[in-house]
């Protein structure tokens, strides 16, 4: 039975694919989608370099779209190994330009732009798109697909021939059967190209021959077997949070090494309303895992004291935290490693190609600077995993489906909630109206339909007319967004009477809260915290 465990954890990454990184947007959706299908596959840019790709032994590749042009002077190229090892290659718009410029074919800039919704007709027979129809579509042999590209293919490279065209590209997919080389000039990773998924599936499974083994079991199962090898019976020490990576790391290493891995939760005074509690009943008693909280609030609100500037305030938290943690850390013998809850788009976002001039928007890191200081080598279990894989495996490995699917919620925690000033009353009334708030959304069903949800603690006073009285209460904003990267953002459309209703109880339920605002703006400009 473990024999059987380890040959399907080994088989997992043995069938995988490539995704050569050429800038679009959308090469993570293209990897989301290939994993979804059920096969491994990682990114690397396009410039990593023949023996980087020789050396990952794909059984397929694919070719990212991209923000150039082919007919610049120094367009980016794919390393000739992808064309040479025997392996298939499938290029989605810019990837396909290149695929056919560097096999003796001839791109050229399009007359007319295409961006959005398009039909494309199959005209020719082939292995990539025979026999797929768009499901509850009409006409066989007519697609609906996302088109976003300027440049198109005017002369096909020799042995390839045009399998669809739409209106404006006669060229719109290529194929070379025997060579397994495809090209598509639409993108099959957006949920628009109705068959894309099939067309993915198509291209993966039965022309590369990848078997589908990537799931949550599997993987689960990989991971365990690869953390006891590099452990063996050393101990690890995990900064548990209470949030969804830091959660899935702990489960996973409780299953992979039980006793040997050490917890420690610092409760800085600014988390939820019963959330401490929450990770103790979760962590220590369910699992039975070692869990050290240490109640640090008091420290926090000393080292706050009166500072109103956020990124002061992000970094004396950051500070206070790590020194919480050495000092924890110090107390325990033999610790080796630290385990860290990175995941891939952290990866992929540290390790863009060399030569790409589009920045990327860092995210906030919680425990940045924490491995520098403790001079451990990090265990990283989820860092090949995307958001959705760490969500399934957490529910393989037992953790609360409520836990799971958490919205997201800084490290600093209500410190940046609070605006201006921190004080335990402030985060007594900010912890209430969120609970409420929280409650709320989810007896609603609102909930997991929105991707982030929160109430803030504006530092203003405004009046209210209690009784006979006149009083000066704090003001709370509710804020909901919809969102897929974060980095943009829509302010969620909750009803009306949903949010008269979640008013109405925080001012009946909070004392010291007298109105309560409704946050209906965008991001950009404005970001998801206030803060
Ligand atoms: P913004 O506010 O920049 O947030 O639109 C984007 C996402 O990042 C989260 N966020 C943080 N996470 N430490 C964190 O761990 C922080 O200091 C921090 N600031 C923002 C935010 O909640 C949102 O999901």
């Amino acid at each position: 039975m473990a024999a059987r465990m380890q040959a399907a954890a080994a088989d997992i990454h043995a069938h995988r694919i490539l995704i050569l990184d050429f800038g679009a947007q959308y090469t993570q959706l293209i990897a989301r989608r290939v994993r979804e299908i059920g096969v491994y596959c990682e990114i690397l840019p396009w410039d990593a370099g023949g023996a980087a790709v020789r050396e990952f032994g794909a059984r397929g590749i694919i070719l990212s779209g991209g923000p150039e042009s082919v007919t610049d002077s120094a367009p980016p190229r794919a390393p000739d190994v992808v064309f040479t090892q025997g392996v298939p290659v499938l290029g989605i718009c810019y990837g396909m330009q290149t695929m056919a410029a560097q096999l003796g074919g001839r791109v050229a800039p399009s007359a007319h732009r295409e961006f959005g919704y398009a039909k494309v007709r199959r005209i020719a027979p082939s292995r990539l798109l025979d026999g797929i129809v768009d499901e509850g579509g009409g006409e066989s042999g007519l697609f609906d697909v996302w088109m976003s590209h300027g440049d198109r293919v005017e002369v096909l490279p020799p042995g390839f021939t045009a399998i669809a065209a739409t209106g404006n590209a006669p060229l719109a997919a290529m194929a070379n059967d025997r060579a397994r080389f495809y090209g598509v000039q639409f993108h099959p990773e957006v949920t628009q190209t109705r068959s894309g998924a099939a067309i993915l599936e198509r291209f993966v499974r039965e022309i590369c021959g990848c078997e589908a083994l990537w799931d949550a079991g599997n993987i689960v199962a990989d991971a365990v077997t690869r953390v006891r090898e590099r452990v063996g019976k050393d101990r690890v020490l995990l900064a548990l949070s209470g949030g969804v990576d830091s959660s899935v790391v702990a489960a996973l290493l409780h299953r992979a090494i039980g006793e040997q891995l050490v917890c420690v939760f610092v409760d800085h005074g600014l988390l939820r309303l019963g959330e401490g509690d929450q990770v103790m009943e979760t962590f220590a008693k369910h699992f039975g895992m070692r869990v050290i909280r240490v109640d640090a609030a008091e420290r926090f609100f000393a080292a706050l004291g009166d500072e109103e500037d956020p990124e002061r305030k992000r970094k004396i938290m950051g500070r206070h935290f790590i020194e919480v943690f050495e000092e924890e850390a110090r107390r325990l013998e033999d610790i080796r490693w630290l385990a860290q809850g990175t995941i891939y788009p952290d990866v992929i976002e540290s390790a863009g190609a060399k030569t790409d001039k589009a920045h990327v928007i860092k995210s906030h890191h919680n425990v940045g600077g924490l491995p520098e200081r403790m001079h451990l080598p990090l265990l990283e279990p989820l860092r090949e995993l995307f958001k959705d894989e760490v969500r399934r495996i957490g529910l393989e490995l037992g953790l609360p489906r409520e836990m799971v699917f958490r919205h997201p919620f800084p490290g600093p925690g209500l410190g940046v909630r609070i605006l201006g000033r921190v004080s335990r009353e402030a985060a007594e009334l900010l912890r209430c109206a969120d609970a409420i708030y929280v409650e709320e959304l989810r007896a609603h069903d609102l909930y997991d339909r929105v991707s982030q949800a929160m109430a803030i603690l504006l530092p203003v006073r405004s009046v209210a007319v209690m009784g006979d009285g006149r009083r000066y209460d704090w003001v709370i904003a509710l804020r909901a967004v919809e969102t897929v990267d974060f980095m943009t953002a829509h302010w969620s459309r909750l009803p009306y009477e949903f949010l008269d209703h979640v008013a109405r109880r925080i001012v009946n339920e909070v004392k010291g809260i007298s109105r309560v605002v409704y946050d209906v703006s965008g991001k950009p400009p404005a970001t998801i915290e206030w803060e």
